[in-house]
């Protein structure tokens, strides 16, 4: 099974053209077949920059996503942008429920379901993401507060739709911080997700659905994430924007 990497350039970089060239070097250097599924999602402002470089270039070894869409299909809603919208522009992924549009933006699980369940009737694929705060960690708290935020982001979404997610593993002790979850961390976690999938849509949906882990990686780290099976890929942050250094996390995959 090919194994996902997504490239999450939140809101980064600051200038098109370096947007452009980011992108461009990776079309570059993947341009033979590769071995990994790759989603570079870019703020709204870069996609059609780049989905007209990646048309270009005929390359066909490069997705693109969005970091967040809204839950309705059109309407009075300033300064969101619709599904239905990256559809028609040709995105394929959307991030929802990333740690920082939920902590900072005052997101929660109830709007994030609602914009699963759009994502999806657009099209779109939606990778959900969860993880636990450092104090929840400190806890001991980190598997029941996981289980809340899975149940509560997939409430309402139906068996065929549930089969559509994916779900990234982001604890925010490790994101952006270079404290990295161990690798053998990560796969309990995914192995516990999956149950949790599991008791809800059954063992079949479990089994394939695909969980990423992301938090700090890294060239260096990439590989002990990869080479387990229940972890089907990775997130990357900051990582993403320096584009050799990507183009090896890919290599790994
Ligand atoms: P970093 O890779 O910069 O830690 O960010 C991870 C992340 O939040 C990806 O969505």
């Amino acid at each position: 099974m090919k194994k996902i990497i997504v490239a999450n350039w939140k809101m980064n970089p600051q200038k098109p053209k370096e947007a452009e060239r980011i992108f461009n070097y990776l079309l570059k250097n993947l341009k033979t077949k590769t071995k990994a599924l790759v989603v570079v999602c870019p703020p709204f402002l870069y996609i059609e920059k780049l989905l007209n470089i990646k048309k270009k270039s005929r390359s066909k070894a490069v997705k693109l996503g969005a970091q967040n869409c809204f839950w309705e299909e059109k309407g009075a809603y300033t300064g969101e942008v619709s599904p239905n919208m990256l559809k028609a522009f040709g995105i394929d992924y959307v991030i929802l429920g990333h740690s920082e549009r939920r902590f900072i933006l005052g997101e929660n699980s109830q709007t994030i379901s609602r914009k699963i369940k759009q994502a999806i009737k657009a099209g779109l694929t939606p990778i959900l993401c969860i993880g636990e705060p450092r104090e929840e960690r400190k806890k001991g708290k980190a598997f029941q507060f996981l289980e809340k935020e899975i149940k509560s982001s997939l409430k309402g979404i139906s068996l065929q739709e549930a089969k559509k997610v994916i779900i990234a593993y982001e604890p925010i002790w490790a994101i952006g911080t270079g404290n990295f979850c161990p690798a053998d961390d990560a796969l309990t976690v995914a192995l516990f997700i999956k149950k949790v999938v599991s008791k809800r849509f059954g063992a079949k949906t479990a089994k394939s659905l695909k969980v990423l882990y992301g938090g700090s990686i890294d060239a260096n780290n990439a590989k002990s994430y990869l080479k387990q099976e229940a972890i089907s890929g990775l997130l990357v942050g900051s990582s993403s924007l320096k584009p050799k250094e990507f183009l090896k996390i890919i290599k790994t995959a």
